[in-house]
């Protein structure tokens, strides 16, 4: 290789990391705003166990605060917005910098969970925008879709069985896209140690597998009838 070739390569290489940086914060803030946001929302859903009474009287308590309701969603809908913006402009310098050799060695040692996350994130998207329509507006709902009645809608909903099927396949989607957002977040900060690194692999493992478990078990509870057999 000419000096000359080395000196672009050296020179893209340090301008995609200045460059991808700020970025990556950006990925990582707009992650840890998601990912609390899907912390709560789990904990929030597993009351479905403890009743219909329990579970609506909880969707009722949230939507009687219409400052911090609207307020939170004004902040997932930043994040969002924010979270596609910056990994479609690190695509955009990644493949710029693709001759440079360690983002070559990258892709070789990327797992399937990273290299899902490019199609993993656009369907996350398209079913939280179903899911909103599903059981917030009523619009995709189940026919007997209620306002504020979220135990007795989300019964409806996932007795429909292609519907619950879409669930759980974009939880799975969910569980690998998070995997590989959390542990990739302590790697941008810097966090990467080979002591280290395959704790903070399981442990994201962990969660997210958790979390999946978590959010799956519903539509799994209702179509066995374990959740909503009342109804
Ligand atoms: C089986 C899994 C899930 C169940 C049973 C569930 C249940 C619900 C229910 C009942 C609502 C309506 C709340 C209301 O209007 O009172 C809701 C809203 C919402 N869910 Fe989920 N959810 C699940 C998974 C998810 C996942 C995985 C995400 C994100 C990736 C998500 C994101 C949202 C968002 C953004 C809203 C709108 C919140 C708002 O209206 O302010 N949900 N969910």
């Amino acid at each position: 290789m000419s000096s000359v070739a080395a000196d672009s390569h050296v020179h893209r290489a340090f301008h995609f990391y200045q460059e991808s940086l700020g970025k990556k914060v950006v990925m990582a803030a707009t992650g840890v705003v998601l990912f609390g946001y899907l912390v709560a929302h789990l904990l929030g859903n597993m009351q479905v166990y403890l009743g219909a009474e329990q579970m609506d009287n909880y969707a009722a308590f949230l939507h009687s605060m219409p400052a911090l309701l609207w307020g939170v969603r004004a902040l997932l809908l930043i994040s969002i917005v924010g979270h596609i913006v910056s990994s479609i402009q690190l695509a955009r310098l990644k493949s710029a910098a693709r001759p440079v050799s360690y983002v070559k060695k990258e892709a070789i040692a990327s797992s399937y969970a990273s290299r899902t996350m490019m199609w993993s994130g656009p369907i996350i998207a398209f079913f939280v925008i179903f899911h909103i329509l599903d059981l917030t507006t009523g619009a995709a709902g189940a026919a007997q879709f209620q306002d504020l009645r979220a135990y007795e809608n989300l019964v409806y909903s996932f007795r429909r069985v292609p519907v619950a099927a879409f669930y759980i396949v974009a939880m799975v989607l969910l569980c690998m896209h998070l995997y590989h957002g959390l542990w990739s977040m302590f790697q941008s900060m810097g966090v990467s140690h080979p002591r280290y690194t395959p704790i903070i692999k399981r442990a994201a493992a962990w969660v997210a597998i958790l979390m999946a478990v978590g959010f799956i078990s519903i539509p799994i509870s209702v179509l066995t009838g374990l959740v909503g057999a009342n109804l």
